[in-house]
């Protein structure tokens, strides 16, 4: 199989840490470059993080980019409830020898875009501020996108708000500039992000084993904190932003159907991707607004247990017996 060439865009953030672990271990995937951009931290502290991760995974040398450090309009605003302070919540990572490219992470996409001799796949597991000022700035690089594969929505309930989705929410009118933009659009949205945990005892394992870098996913995987009922932080175990990563190289295990899907930018709903499921794209009856929608493949359900297999078998993981 020709490996698939990306260009990662990333708040690492603790489960962009687990993404950029498991596309530098697939063999099937090429990471281009990595484009930083603000959200789960400051947009210093996730060019930092995204370097130390690099190091741990024992990457090539792969350009990473400084870009946006704050969306088009809302202010920029903190995650650190989620992720910590410095964004890959207890783990801390020793700096290395990496060091960002000079230029801004938009020319960084645009140089990567334009010299790839195949498509580039846009992977966006982070507010999508960059993608929005790429595609803004250089329409015509959308002749050498293969297509935009974004961690966020959800065609259900929301984490930032009752109905919107942190990276959407984070930057709404990006999001929608980019689902706007013509180019073909997969959503991995919170319906199966939520979904995909590895089980405590093997994140422990791994905390606790001999290899330092089964350590240090242990302890990111511990860091995936959910909300109990009552309120208090417990176990999540998710692979998060790494399922998106799943999702390119072993499609097989998701349901997705193609809908109509749309950012709302007003009032208590700011933030939410309204995904339409009403009717099957082809059919003739279309009620109100949604036939003028964009299309994306929306993923709705996903085989979890495969997905945790696939991730801790391209780490090198296996879960102790
Ligand atoms: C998304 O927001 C961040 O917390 C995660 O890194 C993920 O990209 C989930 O809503
Ligand atoms: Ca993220």
């Amino acid at each position: 199989m020709p490996t698939i060439p990306i260009i990662l865009d990333v708040d690492t953030g603790v489960d962009d840490a687990l993404a950029i672990l498991f596309a530098v271990a697939h063999p099937d995937i090429e990471v281009l470059g990595i484009s930083c951009v603000a959200g789960n931290a400051s947009l210093e502290r996730v060019v930092e993080n995204t370097l130390r991760v690099l190091d741990v995974a024992g990457a090539p040398a792969i350009p990473v980019a400084a870009g946006a450090r704050r969306p088009l309009i809302s202010p920029a605003r903190s995650a650190s409830h989620v992720h910590g302070e410095g964004g890959l919540g207890t783990v801390h990572l020793p700096p290395g020898e990496r060091t960002p490219e000079p230029v801004n992470a938009i020319e960084l996409m645009r140089r990567l875009i334009t010299d790839s001799p195949r498509p580039v796949t846009l992977v966006a597991l982070a507010p999508q501020t960059n993608l929005a000022l790429l595609l803004r700035q250089y329409p015509d690089l959308a002749e050498n996108i293969e297509r935009i594969v974004f961690m966020g929505g959800s065609a259900s309930t929301g984490n930032a708000t009752a109905v919107a989705e942190f990276n959407v929410w984070h930057d709404p009118e990006a999001a929608a500039i980019v689902l706007d933009a013509g180019i073909p659009t997969f959503m991995y949205g919170l319906d199966v992000f939520n979904q995909v945990s590895v089980d405590r005892e093997v994140a422990a394992a791994l905390e606790a084993g001999d290899s330092a870098y089964g350590r240090v996913v242990g302890a990111l995987l511990a860091n995936r904190v959910a909300r109990s009922e009552s309120g208090s932080a417990e176990y999540s175990g998710l692979i998060g932003d790494a399922g998106a990563l799943c999702a390119l190289v072993d499609p097989e295990a998701l349901a997705t159907r193609l809908l109509p899907v749309r950012v709302e930018l007003t009032g208590y709903g700011r933030g939410q991707t309204i995904v339409d499921q009403r009717r099957r794209v082809g059919e003739d009856i279309v009620h109100g607004t949604a036939g003028t929608w964009e299309i994306a493949e929306v993923a709705l359900d996903v085989d979890a247990p495969r997905y945790v297999r696939l991730f801790l078998d391209t780490l090198g993981l296996s879960a102790p017996g």
